[in-house]
């Protein structure tokens, strides 16, 4: 029987995003909390027949949503073709399904999670050949918001973003999202921010300290991110999402990692939805909540 296997990528919104020096090797010094968020992809691998694929490898990609690359170029197909590659047994050809709830190129690490939740589906696989810790290492190899979305929850990522310790956050917290018609390439948000002149915001003793009250009154004004001036600059457009959002009753707005993604922090599930409803008389929006868990297989 052919098999499958599922497993959900969750997205990210970026608490704090303090960017530092541009390093040699063309990567930007990060201090950053990390929230995984409750919206979600979904991954399946399904076991191609012999004779359509070649063992080991994956045959096709499919998903619905347009932008998405269906080649080897996707981070999902690349993550099946490292871990089959490094295994030790004879892994089956796979075609691979994603369906999409995080926007793409938007700032949630939509991509990056697909990753994720690509290396656990594999790992399942090969019966869960590999442990964490060597995911973990494949996972930063692929880019560097994927180690957070294998582990999830709320985390103090640094380095380029892949050293993480998990940070104490209490309670949930509710949000509005408005997404934009138009992505935002991470490199290109990254360079302009490179061109303005800024003092990088690189402490997050408060806002840690915050979260750990559970209380959302006290983490909005401390949400913050260095990357907005730059994301501002290229879709000017996203001040007027953010005064909408913030008019509309909710605690905070931010831009969501290179954005666009604008994030409403709000006080209840309810509030989240009113700032949503609002947002959506001008474009795409949903609510979710935080911390959600890292990728995993469905059902477990
Ligand atoms: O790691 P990832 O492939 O996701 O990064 C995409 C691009 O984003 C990098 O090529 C780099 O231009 C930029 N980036 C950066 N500093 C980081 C992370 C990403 O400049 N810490």
């Amino acid at each position: 029987m052919m098999r499958e296997v599922t497993a959900i990528a969750h997205g990210k919104v970026n608490l704090h995003l303090g960017v530092g020096a541009l390093r040699d090797d063309g990567y930007h010094e990060l201090v950053s909390i990390f929230q995984s968020l409750e919206l979600r992809d979904v991954v399946t691998l399904t076991e191609a027949s012999p004779n359509t694929g070649v063992a080991g490898r994956v045959v096709e990609l499919e998903c619905a949503t347009a932008g998405v690359p269906t080649d080897n170029t996707n981070l999902a197909w690349r993550a099946v073709d490292i871990v089959f590659g490094r295994s030790t047994q004879q892994p089956p050809a796979v075609r691979i399904t994603l369906a999409k709830g995080i926007p793409t190129a938007g700032g949630m690490a939509g991509g990056s999670a697909d990753a994720a939740a690509a290396l656990i589906a594999a790992n399942k696989i090969l019966d869960n050949e590999f442990e964490l810790g060597e995911l973990l290492d494949i996972a930063a190899d692929l880019g560097s918001d994927v180690p957070f979305t294998l582990v999830g929850g709320t985390a103090l990522g640094t380095g380029r973003g892949e050293h993480l310790v998990p940070t104490l956050s209490k309670g949930t917290y509710h949000w509005a999202l408005a997404f934009s018609r138009t992505g935002l390439a991470t490199p290109a948000v990254f360079r302009k921010l490179d061109e303005l002149d800024r003092t990088p915001h690189l402490d997050v003793t408060a806002l840690s300290r915050a979260l750990r009250t559970g209380n959302p009154h006290q983490v909005a004004p401390l949400l913050h991110n260095d990357m907005q001036a730059a994301a501002l600059s290229l879709q000017p457009q996203l001040r007027t999402t953010l005064n909408t959002g913030m008019a509309a009753g909710a605690l905070a707005g931010i831009v969501s990692g290179s954005g666009p993604t604008c994030a409403f922090l709000c006080e209840d599930a309810r509030a989240a939805r009113e700032v949503a409803a609002e947002l959506s008389l001008s474009g795409n929006t949903a609510v979710t909540s935080g911390p959600a868990r890292g990728a995993h297989l469905k059902g477990e």
